[in-house]
């Protein structure tokens, strides 16, 4: 199975060039905390997540394989997002604490009109990919 995503974080450690490229977006993490953190146009938000000390796990890297990098999308971006392959929905199936506005963080590429998007880390994720061990939420 090959990943629609080619990249490995590289770029992500790369500032914007110019704000034109900007695109801001809002890591709610799971202590509740919000984040800005200036990203650009090309992101993909599990690396930029990393760069900022994100705990975003990304187990699979960003294969496809894992859902440690499940996130919550803000309500109003849901649909400026491009529909998930059938993996991506294959591996959220799989995820705990699932909503409708569920996504892996690893697909979701950013583009300026998701400029000001808020993306909430669910209380826990479900490793199986690495150990098959399942996290109790406390
Ligand atoms: S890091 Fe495994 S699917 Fe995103």
């Amino acid at each position: 199975m090959t990943s629609p995503v080619s990249h490995h974080g590289s770029y992500e450690y790369q500032d914007p060039k110019s704000e034109e490229e900007v695109v801001n977006v809002t890591f709610i993490d799971r202590s509740g905390n919000k984040v800005p953190v200036r990203g650009k146009i090309g992101d993909n938000i599990l690396y930029l997540a990393h760069r900022y000390g994100i705990e975003l796990e990304g187990a699979c890297e960003a294969s496809l394989a894992c859902s440690t990098c499940h996130v919550y999308v803000d309500d109003n971006y849901t649909d400026l997002l491009p529909d998930p392959v059938e993996e991506e929905d294959d591996m959220l199936d799989l995820a705990v604490f699932l909503r409708d506005n569920s996504r892996l963080g690893c697909q979701i590429i950013l583009t300026k009109e998701l400029d000001g998007m808020t993306l909430t880390l669910p209380q826990a994720t479900r490793n199986f990919y690495v150990d098959g061990h399942v996290p109790k939420p406390h």
